[in-house]
This record gives structure tokens, C-alpha cells and sequence, in this order.
């Protein structure tokens, strides 16, 4: 383990903690802020436990349902793994893999180390702590396994993907409908689609280990792509998160009966 960081005996002696004049703590903080605010407003959604279903929109904290506690819904994948013995809400067992999945994301750990750790707080900023391991230890040297999430995450899209496609559908399951959820959903799941392509694993899986591009065309122009959106990957990131829980909010106030869905056609 390293100590001293900036103080040790190899670095310049200057006695400031740093050199910066402009407000670079505005960014860790409002990352703080905003990350911490999600996080506030999933685990309210994720242990309630209700209002997570209004014909046709499943909310995205809710699906695939694996419980035989889950809300009776005629759209949306309802698989009762779990029986009657789950007592906690269904939330709780799909939530882990896109929880683990932006827990351990290149952008998010930047994010949270910088604006709850402080570890640094900024570029060119001393972090106050007098060791640093890095991601060398337990329980950081976990975040390693963020390419499993990712495998993880894909097949989760894909349903999110799939209760976007049934939200095209009435409650008499006659296709043609769209409401103004509709459009939410299909929002949200370009977004949480564009975000997982940008993911840095995906680029590697996509175009890593190869020696010549040109022997493998298919995959150069698809690590192509995916180098567009990863370099998108903050905004992806934050803008996927928003849309995320803006679908959920929208289905919970359906349900909640604030407002009726606005039907288009
Ligand atoms: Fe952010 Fe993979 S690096 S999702």
C-alpha cells in the first residue's frame, strides 16, 4: 500500500492543498447530489412495493416480476421463480443486476469516489485520505467483475425492451395503442440500450484482442460504433439513469391514479 499521495517526499513541497482558483468542487458535489437523490428515489420505489403496474406500463424497477407476490399484470414477464416463501418486494431481485451493473461502471466509480469519497475530489485536488490501494483490495478489487454485469444487463434491456413493445398494446391486448407512456418507455429504453452499448467492457468484447482490424470488418465497424457512444458515456450514463426513474415515476402516478395516461391513438 502507498502512502503520502501528493505529501510523500518525491513531490514538490508545497504547503496549499491545491493550486485551484475556480469552483471545482461544483462538479462532486452535484454528482453527489444527483446520485444521491436517485439512489433516495429507488430505494423508496424499490421497498414499496406497490403502484409498479398500470396497463399496459410495467415499471422498469419491476421487471421481470420473479415473485409470486408480483402485482397480477396481463402485460410485462411474470415468472414466478420465487413462491410464496418471498415475502419482500419483487423489486428487490431483479434490481441487483442494473444496481451491480452502474455500481460497478468506469463512470459511476469516477463519480462516487470523487463526489462521496473525495478520492481525489478533483484533478489537481488532494485527496485527504493518507493511503491509497486503489481498486488493488477487497472490497474494491470487486469492481472487476463489471464485465458479468454487463452480460447481465443485456438480457435485462432486452426485457425492458420487450415490455416497451407490449406497452403498444390496449388493455384488451389489441395492438395499436400509444399514450403519452408509450413514448416515456421508448425514451427510456433507447437510452438504457445506447448507454449498455457505450459500455467500456462492451467496446473490448466488441473489438479487444484482435490484432488486425481488417481480417475482422464486421467487428471493426461495430467497435466503431460503440467507440461513438463510449465516448458519450457520462451523458449516457446520467441521461439513462433520469429515464429510468422518470418511466417508473410515470408509471407509479398512473397506477397511484394521479392522472389517467393521455391516449394518442
Ligand atoms: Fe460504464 Fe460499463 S463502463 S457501463
Amino acid at each position: 500500500m502507498k502512502s503520502g499521495g501528493v505529501r510523500s517526499g518525491t513531490r514538490a513541497a508545497i504547503t496549499a492543498a491545491h493550486l485551484r482558483t475556480d469552483r471545482w468542487w461544483l462538479a462532486p458535489a452535484a454528482t453527489a447530489a444527483g446520485l444521491l437523490a436517485f439512489v433516495v428515489y429507488s430505494t423508496w420505489r424499490a421497498f414499496s412495493n406497490s403502484d409498479y403496474y398500470a396497463a399496459p406500463y410495467v415499471s422498469p424497477f419491476y421487471s421481470p416480476c420473479l415473485a409470486e407476490n408480483c402485482e397480477p399484470m396481463r402485460n410485462g414477464p411474470n415468472w414466478e421463480i420465487f413462491g410464496s416463501w418471498w415475502g419482500l418486494s419483487p423489486a428487490l431481485l431483479v434490481l441487483i443486476f442494473p444496481l451491480g451493473f452502474r455500481l460497478t461502471c468506469y463512470y459511476y466509480r469516477k463519480a462516487y469516489y470523487r463526489g462521496f469519497w473525495a478520492s481525489p475530489p478533483a484533478c489537481a485536488v488532494a485527496e485527504p485520505h493518507k493511503k491509497y490501494s486503489g481498486e488493488t483490495r477487497f472490497p474494491l478489487i470487486l469492481q472487476n467483475i463489471h464485465r458479468y454485469f454487463f452480460y447481465a444487463a443485456v438480457p435485462v434491456a432486452g426485457i425492458l425492451t420487450y415490455d416497451t413493445v407490449l406497452a403498444f398494446r390496449n388493455e384488451d391486448y389489441e395492438w395499436g395503442h400509444m399514450g403519452l407512456g408509450t413514448l416515456v418507455f421508448l425514451v427510456n429504453i433507447v437510452l438504457i440500450w445506447a448507454y449498455t452499448f457505450s459500455c467500456h467492457s462492451c467496446r473490448h468484447i466488441v473489438g479487444g484482442k484482435l490484432k488486425h482490424f481488417s481480417k475482422h470488418p464486421v467487428r471493426y465497424r461495430a467497435w466503431r460504433l460503440v467507440g461513438r457512444l463510449n465516448a458519450r458515456h457520462m451523458q449516457l450514463a446520467w441521461a439513462s439513469l433520469v429515464s429510468v426513474a422518470l418511466a417508473d415515476f410515470y408509471v407509479y402516478l398512473v397506477a397511484s391514479g394521479v392522472f389517467d395516461d393521455p391516449t394518442f391513438f
